[in-house]
């Protein structure tokens, strides 16, 4: 009968302290709201008042816990807010590291905002239920945290359009969970991790854009899901891994405006790549004959290498070429007929050593 007592007393005091967000996370965002400044649309007008959990915008806790469990502010949205205000959002300010005391915090979106600078608070990496990082368009600086590996929760890393600097972290390939990494357009130098492989979760990694160097480590390739590769405009040089055009889904790889060398690996030419930009590079060696049925290409750029030969007559044998770019190689001899060739200009072929034929005005001997 007491013990009965007790639990009903202990039932009374936790549904009261429930009922609205729990102060300290009120506290955290209050501070998390003062090292920022949002001029045009008045966002954060709405907080204010003692419950956190409701009406503040951008914010949503936890509906059994009151715990805030979301931060969403985006600066580039549908929302009425900027429908009223006919503009995109601006805001200065940094990320206070007050925003590391939200505990059960599983996302943070502070995407476009243009203006916000400071680093990424290292603190952030003790947030254990963090799922979604975004930060992306603004004026982000300082190094991605070294401890970021320990959010094995984290599924979105995005920090596209900052001025992140340094190295990629050896802890970042503890990420399990990783989905979608998109460091585009930073400042980030140094190798790729050699264990990039590691991030076996990972669907889409966008990195172009930085001052990458080093070789592409083979390991990629065994990231079975992943779909989207992007490592273009880097200072990348080595070889292509031949690994790579052995993967199940991969379906995009941008490795244009990199310094790699060497020949194209046969594998890519009929692989399940579709998109295929490697372009200004300095690969050299000739085009592989290796085409057929399996060779579809929305988009394969090779313009701006050392290719020698000339253009594989397999070619032919694609089931389809979008766009095709040649131009700004060392090839030779007849461009091959065919229906992929039918709708191609003249320009995809220009500034080869000695090619002839349709589509050039130039006819073969
Ligand atoms: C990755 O995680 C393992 C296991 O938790 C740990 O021992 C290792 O130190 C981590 N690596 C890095 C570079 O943080
Ligand atoms: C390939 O990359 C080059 C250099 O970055 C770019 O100019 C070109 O438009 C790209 N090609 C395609 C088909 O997107």
């Amino acid at each position: 009968m007491k013990a009965m007592f007790h639990i009903v007393l202990l039932l009374l005091a936790v549904s009261s302290a429930v009922e609205s967000c729990s102060p300290t996370d009120r506290a955290a965002l209050l501070d998390f709201k003062a090292a920022l400044h949002e001029p045009y649309l008045g966002i954060f007008n709405s907080w204010t008042g003692d419950d956190c959990c409701h009406d503040w915008y951008g914010v949503t806790c936890d509906p059994q816990t009151y715990r805030v469990a979301d931060i969403d502010l985006r600066g580039e949205s549908e929302d009425p807010f900027f429908e009223r205000a006919k503009r995109t959002g601006y805001m200065t300010g940094t990320i206070s590291p007050e925003i590391c005391k939200l505990t059960r915090l599983s996302s943070l979106t502070m995407a476009d905002w243009k203006g916000i600078t400071s680093e990424i608070p290292p603190c952030i990496t003790r947030l254990p239920f963090l799922r979604i990082l975004d930060l992306i368009g603004n004026k982000i600086s300082g190094r991605i945290p070294a401890g970021m590996g320990r959010l094995r929760r984290l599924t979105v890393l995005s920090l596209a359009d900052n001025q992140i600097t340094e190295r990629i972290p050896p802890s970042l390939t503890n990420l399990s969970s990783l989905m979608h990494l998109d460091l585009r357009n930073n400042k980030i130098y140094g190798p790729l991790p050699r264990d990039f492989g590691r991030l076996r979760m990972l669907s889409r990694a966008l990195l172009s854009g930085n001052r990458i160097s080093g070789t592409i480590p083979s390991s990629i390739s065994e990231i079975y899901r992943l779909a989207d590769l992007d490592l273009s405009t880097n200072r990348l040089s080595g070889t292509i891994p031949p690994s790579l055009g052995k993967m199940a889904v991969l379906a995009t790889l941008n490795l244009d405006c990199n310094k790699i060398t060497g020949p194209i690996p046969a594998s890519l030419m009929n692989s399940g790549v579709s998109n295929l930009n490697l372009s200004r590079n300095g690969l050299d060696g000739k085009i592989p004959d290796v085409f057929g049925p399996r060779s579809y290409f929305t988009a394969l750029d090779l313009s701006h290498n050392k290719l020698r030969g000339p253009i594989p007559r397999s070619i032919s044998s694609a089931s389809f070429i979008g766009h095709l770019d040649l131009s700004y190689n060392h090839l030779c001899g007849r461009i091959p007929s065919g229906s992929p060739f039918d709708h191609l200009e003249a320009s995809q072929f220009t500034n080869n050593d000695c090619l002839c034929g349709k589509p050039l005005h130039k006819a073969c001997n």
